[in-house]
């Protein structure tokens, strides 16, 4: 007797075998003609399998009531060609465990469809969802495609610190860190003693592994990071989320130009590497979830990027003859309708805008000669807007350390990153990443709560 998952059998189809499997009950129907049919799902696949349960079992009336949705079984059978439409394979089950009932009337989860809101209320449950199961499965699969993308290529994955005393893009949306008692500091009035802290120093939860990735690439050649990032800024929209995993590859002796040709190249191909190993789930979202799915990753696999200077971009828009709710004007930032515009109206491919005004950007991005632009890049996608945000980084001593001035900040908070160009400075260049928008963009979902398995926004974060 052989342990299979769904996956398996049903790839493999090994009819006459003995195996048992695992796993939770979705639906059951019992014929007149001696036998129950069970919807079997154990989350290997989307696809269920069909268990035959015949009366003839021992313990039948016993436990086939209880065979209800959600309820965890353990079957034993024999496989065999299926009779019905749509299904190569089914189990004659010759013993059945039952080892969780799930009360039809408390259950959450009936058969009929749920909204995706009702199901953010149950998060803990709607991994037993199909949207929910194939989106896990897609998330695992883009996460090794990134992956292999980055060890392939001889990169080095390092692990950066979760915790830290350095706001990498300076927009002080950072979580606080601290073990001072929060109740006693209410009572006080004056300043925090952040010597009494536990690294006795303000500290917070980072929003980027980039600088210290910089310190690791300025030393041992192209590396990335991939780890969870947290911003505390306070966006409802569903593109946002307070906690989100980011991808951040650093490259020494890169250019803006060598950096925008490897992100071209990585979205290309981690698209291609989740279509080819997940055909079921990514057939499902084109089915269920957005009729346009796989024509927008074909395209986006198939073609070339659009490669547009910030400049060029804001002359477009703004003689696109289109009403947009925010302004546009050469100097402000653009936003997701006017990124929209570019990617699904104008050029309706993914367009990668680069030289954003130094004023909206972050202080280690490098100076162009014109002293308005910074060597920044944004890759914009259909429907998502921006996926990735990346840079060449300053590495010239007094420029940076004049930026840093610029933007606010105290070159000495920053003494270790500004020492990469004391020493052996080199031009490079990295950018992140946003594995959520990338899942956005891969499933047709159009909440960013919905590709998490346990979102965190403002004032939610439960589970
Ligand atoms: O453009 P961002 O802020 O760039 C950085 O953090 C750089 N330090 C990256 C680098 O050069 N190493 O963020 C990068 C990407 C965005 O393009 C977006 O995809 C995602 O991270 N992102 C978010 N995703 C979900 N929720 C949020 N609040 C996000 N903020 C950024
Ligand atoms: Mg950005």
């Amino acid at each position: 007797m052989r342990r299979m998952k769904t996956a398996a059998i049903l790839s493999q189809a090994p009819i006459g075998e003995d195996v048992e499997v695992r796993g939770w009950v979705r639906t059951r129907r019992d014929s007149k003609q001696g036998f129950a049919f069970v919807e079997f799902n154990d989350g290997s696949t989307l696809a269920n399998l069909q268990i035959l349960v015949e009366t003839s079992l021992p313990g039948y009336a016993d436990w086939i009531h209880h065979l209800t949705t959600g309820a965890s079984i353990g079957v034993c059978g024999v496989v065999q060609a299926s009779p019905a439409k749509g299904q190569s394979v089914e189990l004659l089950a010759s013993a059945l465990t039952l080892y969780g009932t799930a009360p039809a009337e408390k259950y959450p989860l009936q058969k009929k469809q749920h909204s995706f809101e009702f199901l953010r209320e149950i998060a803990h449950l709607r991994p037993r969802t199909n949207t929910f199961g194939a989106i896990a499965r897609v998330r695992n699969a883009l996460s090794a495609a990134i992956h292999n993308f980055f060890q392939s290529r001889g990169f080095l994955y390092v692990h950066t610190p979760i915790i830290t005393t350095s706001d990498c893009e300076g927009a002080g949306q950072m979580f606080r860190v601290t073990t001072l008692d929060l109740a006693r500091l209410a009572q006080l009035k004056g300043e925090i003693d952040w010597g009494e802290d536990f690294f006795a120093k303000p500290a917070s939860l980072t929003v980027s592994g980039q600088l210290e990735a910089e310190t690791f690439a300025c030393a041992l050649g192209e590396c990335y990071t991939f780890g969870p990032t947290f911003r505390a800024e306070n966006s409802n929209t569903t593109r946002h989320l307070a906690e989100f995993w980011m991808v951040e590859p650093e490259m020494p002796f890169y250019d803006l130009a060598d950096n925008m040709d490897l992100a071209e190249t990585f979205i290309r191909t981690i698209l291609r590497d989740v279509l080819e190993r997940c055909p079921a789930d990514m057939e499902f979202f084109n089915q269920r979830i957005d009729k346009t799915v796989l024509e927008t990753l074909r395209n986006i696999t198939d073609n070339e990027f659009v490669r547009l200077s910030y400049t060029e971009a804001v002359g477009l828009l703004e003689n696109s003859g289109r009403k947009f709710e925010y302004p546009v004007r050469w100097g402000l930032d653009l936003q997701s309708e006017h990124e929209r515009y570019l990617t699904e109206e104008q050029f309706r491919r993914p367009v990668i805008l680069y030289d954003y005004p130094r004023a909206i950007k972050p202080f280690y991005m490098r100076c162009n000669d014109d002293g308005k632009t910074v060597r920044a890049m944004d890759v914009l996608v259909p429907r998502v807007g921006e996926i990735i945000g990346g840079s060449q980084r300053e590495e010239r001593l007094d420029v940076l350390v004049a930026r840093m001035t610029e933007c606010g900040l105290n070159p000495d908070d920053y003494w270790w990153y500004v020492d990469l160009r004391r020493y052996g400075t080199v031009p490079h260049a990295g950018f992140g990443l946003g594995l959520e928008r990338t899942l956005l963009l891969l499933t047709g979902m159009i909440n960013i709560r919905d590709v998490i398995a346990y979102p965190r926004t403002p004032k939610h974060a439960e589970f």
